[in-house]
């Protein structure tokens, strides 16, 4: 179902939302893709960039230049994407390939090599579309390349004035944003001199996920959420991110990373944001990213000693995921058997403001754990409810529960009374779940980042300052870790939960972990 099919069914109440258009609504573009022959490229943009013309979203004039290494001619690439998006992509329809793939052309360089963007400005002048009348055409660069790669492609559109010269240009960049603060201060350095942040597309395909685009609707839309949303009434909140996978085959990749730089620089910090942050002034995009920024400039600083006793990480050894035997981190291709890259985290964070001083809260992520399930748990304070006598001993909390995947629903865990008992309480969950009220299916990330940076619609991508605030954040972790390799690596077995300290940070608060363990959710 289209979003506008939705927005218009029972389920919403009409109000001056901007509901996203169909075909005809985005003008022409052509579209550069660095690395267009990569597994990038095949793997998630062509597949995604097919589904987006087969949804009829495309405008009639666009097309996309794969610029790259290998040699191809334009029929070249486009027998060769033909096979590799068949491969990737179940949805693959033959005969809307055959109308796509005359939208796809193919540009061999080093990139490097000056001459190739002097031809690539000579092709990106010949293709058929113009803008609006009296406007630059629209041209957008995407990095499908490595991220050591990527300055030099910048440095040469801007020698070659494709940045901000005779085309209206924008460029999409992919994580990491660096490796550190000051790395990714020089990335943007050199970004900025080439691009103006108004056309920089920074993608965490997090925040593409509806269920996490829907936390900010949650929480302004209900009057009544947003009252309870502090520390008055808030005893913690909990982010997992788990994921059942190992690192797959991206083995030297991982070990250069790990997983404070893989997923919490980014995805677990931005879903922190989206609870914690205050009412942005609209939904425009900088309104929402001012008010990120300040969150994550806002969480107490993680200083040596808070590490030691607030943060755990931990890095999976041999076991069996879904019956199946697995083998531990050490032993993946491209790890060094005596690796100390961590591959999982939890920590205790504090959001230093007067909306939240005091509450903490507990996140999680890691490779190899017991299940695949991201789910954010608000958990209320208990009312000191003596009138229920002895059972009020065992009370349970209020729960509002974010879940985001496999499952895409959000639950209210609250007592009632248990019938026909004299004061016994029994806890139920009031659940809304996506696919079943909106008959909705799974969008993959890169078909919604793609088309807002077609659109020009900056919401969902990351500004450079909130990228250096999250680096303020996990920076000093990620240096007291790696100034003091653990002595007890591999130290959770795959298909668990992750390390015992991790259950112990909050045991010593008198908490459990809500998902998977603590009070159930349906
Ligand atoms: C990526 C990380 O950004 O996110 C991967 O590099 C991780 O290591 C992935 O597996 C998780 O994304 P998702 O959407 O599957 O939760």
């Amino acid at each position: 179902m289209m979003i506008r099919e939705i927005v218009e069914s029972k389920h919403l109440l009409s109000c001056d939302m901007e509901i996203p258009g169909k075909a005809g609504r985005v003008g022409p573009f052509t579209m550069i893709i660095f690395g267009g022959a990569g597994n990038l490229a095949q793997i998630k943009l062509m597949p995604s960039l097919l589904q987006i013309f087969t949804g009829g979203e495309m405008p009639a004039d666009f097309s996309i230049l794969a610029a790259g290494m290998p040699e191809y001619s334009d029929t070249g690439y486009r027998e060769f994407m033909g096979k590799a998006v068949r491969k990737f992509d179940k949805r693959f329809n033959k005969a809307k390939w055959q109308d796509f793939e005359k939208h796809l052309f193919y540009h061999a360089a080093g990139f490097e090599d000056d001459a190739g963007y002097e031809m690539l400005k000579q092709r990106l002048r010949s293709f058929g579309h113009k803008g609006a009348a009296g406007k630059k055409k629209n041209v957008i660069f995407y990095m499908a390349v490595p991220p050591s790669v990527m300055p030099l492609i910048v440095e040469k559109l801007k020698a070659h004035n494709l940045s901000r010269g005779e085309f209206a240009s924008r460029v999409v960049v992919e994580k990491p944003f660096g490796r550190d603060l000051e790395s990714a201060h020089e990335l943007n350095t050199v970004l900025t001199s080439a691009f103006d942040e108004g056309q920089i597309y920074r993608i965490d395909h997090y925040l593409s996920k509806e269920p996490v685009q829907n936390i900010m609707f949650f929480r302004f839309v209900n009057v009544i959420f947003e009252q309870i949303w502090n520390g008055n009434f808030v005893d913690n909140v909990q982010i997992t991110a788990a994921e059942d996978i190992g690192i797959e085959r991206r083995g030297p990749f991982y070990e250069e990373t790990g997983v404070v730089r893989d997923m919490v620089q980014n995805h677990v910090l931005q879903l922190l944001a989206l609870v914690a942050m205050e009412p942005p002034v609209s939904f425009r995009a900088d309104f929402v990213r001012d008010e990120k920024t300040k969150v994550f400039r806002s969480i107490h600083p993680c200083e040596k000693s808070y590490i030691r006793k607030c943060a755990v990480r931990g890095q999976y050894a041999p076991g069996k995921i879904k019956g199946a035997a697995v083998p531990g981190y050490r032993h993946e291709a491209g790890v060094a058997r005596d690796s100390v890259t961590p591959t999982f985290f939890a920590a205790k964070f504090y959001v230093d403001n007067l909306r939240w001083a005091g509450v903490p809260f507990y996140v999680r992520t890691g490779k190899r754990l017991r299940k695949r399930v991201t789910e954010i748990c608000i958990q209320f304070k208990q009312r000191p409810l003596r009138i229920f006598g002895k059972k009020c001993d065992a009370m349970e909390p209020n729960i509002l529960t974010f879940s985001i995947q496999p499952d895409e629903r959000i639950s209210m865990r609250f007592g009632v009374k248990y019938p026909y008992s004299e004061n016994q309480i029994y806890y139920t969950n009031m659940v809304f779940s996506y696919p079943q009220v909106f008959k909705t299916s799974f969008q993959p990330p890169y078909e919604r980042l793609l088309m807002d940076v077609i659109r020009g619609d900056q919401s969902l991508f990351v500004r450079q300052d909130s990228v250096e605030a999250m680096w303020d954040v996990v920076d000093p972790i990620i240096k007291e870790w790696e100034s003091h390799p653990p002595g007890d690596f591999p130290n959770y077995k795959s298909g668990s939960w992750g390390p015992a300290a991790a259950m112990e940070l909050l045991a010593r608060d008198g908490r459990k972990w809500i998902t998977n363990g603590g009070t159930a959710i349906v």
